[in-house]
């Protein structure tokens, strides 16, 4: 098989940063499996990157909070013969509150998407790359995983997961023939910030990067197979320094920027 006619799946590709994916991948000659709820949306991204580079691409609504739901997804592309050779676990949201203040629901639903979902289809995708020695995994983490996040805890610590988890992987893997990514965006211009109620916050109004030049930058790393890429040299800085930041100091700042 070509480089140029391999199948990538997306998930959260209905807006933001995975719809900018699936036009990387599309350039690129490559096939797509496109995940998300708002299937209306998927449709007409389907429809217009088919019109435009003439690829394969293929549409599932689905609820990614859903246990077991990875399993359903393998299945789907098995179903449509397809071989998945990049995987972009980009499905992702977290909302900005007191943490007591929302319902665990929302809590519970965001630890399935952000941590569940993407452990599990890192799981059953891996498995056949491995297999045949060639694929390539990109997890989309966040500069929010270098340190605890008041009044946005449980996101930023879903994130401090998806770093840990995909750096380990990535290094386990490393001479299986499969690379894992980890991108770690920080404030970035998509639905993200509307959503999660984060676009009114201090970090975001100090300034949020275009969701293609992040998409681009995390795109060309998976396809080098590199570990790890922070996007930005402020968001780079800003990870060095939490490094080396007392938590008791770094959860005053967070809060200052994130705060309520
Ligand atoms: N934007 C930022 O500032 C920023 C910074 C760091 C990291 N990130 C991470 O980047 C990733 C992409 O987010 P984004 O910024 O591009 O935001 P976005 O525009 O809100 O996109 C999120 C995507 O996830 C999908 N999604 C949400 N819940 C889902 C569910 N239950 N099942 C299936 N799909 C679901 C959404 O589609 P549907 O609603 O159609 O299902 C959408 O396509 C996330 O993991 C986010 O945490 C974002």
């Amino acid at each position: 098989m070509s480089e140029n006619k391999k199948t990538a799946l997306i998930t959260g590709a209905s807006s933001g940063l995975g719809l900018e994916f699936a036009k990387f991948f599309a350039q690129d000659g490559h096939s797509l499996v496109l995940v998300a709820r708002r299937v209306d949306r998927l449709e007409s991204i389907a429809a217009d990157l088919r019109i435009r580079f003439g690829i394969q691409v293929e549409t599932l609504g689905a609820d990614l909070e859903q246990a077991g739901i990875s399993q359903k997804v393998f299945e789907f592309c098995k179903s449509k013969n397809l071989q998945i050779e990049f995987l972009v676990n980009n499905a992702g949201f977290g909302y900005v509150n007191e943490f007591l203040q929302e319902d665990i629901a929302l809590d519970r639903g965001m630890m399935m998407l952000n941590v569940v979902t993407l452990v599990e289809m890192s799981k059953v995708f891996a498995e056949p790359m491995v297999k045949r020695k060639s694929g390539r995994i990109l997890n989309i983490g966040s500069t929010a995983g270098f340190q605890p996040g008041p009044f946005m805890a449980t996101y930023y610590a879903s994130k401090a997961f998806v770093n840990s988890f995909s750096e380990a992987l990535s290094h386990e893997l490393r001479k299986s023939g499969v690379t894992v990514t980890l991108s770690c965006p920080g404030p970035t211009r998509t639905e993200f910030g509307a959503r999660s109620g984060a676009d009114k916050k201090p970090l975001f109004k100090m300034g949020a990067s275009s969701a293609e030049d992040v998409a681009r930058e995390a795109y060309q790393a998976m396809m080098k197979g590199e570990r790890r890429v922070i996007h930005g040299m402020q968001n780079r800085i800003a990870a060095i320094s939490a490094g080396m930041t007392p938590n008791f100091i770094l959860l005053k700042i967070v809060e200052k920027l994130q705060g309520l």
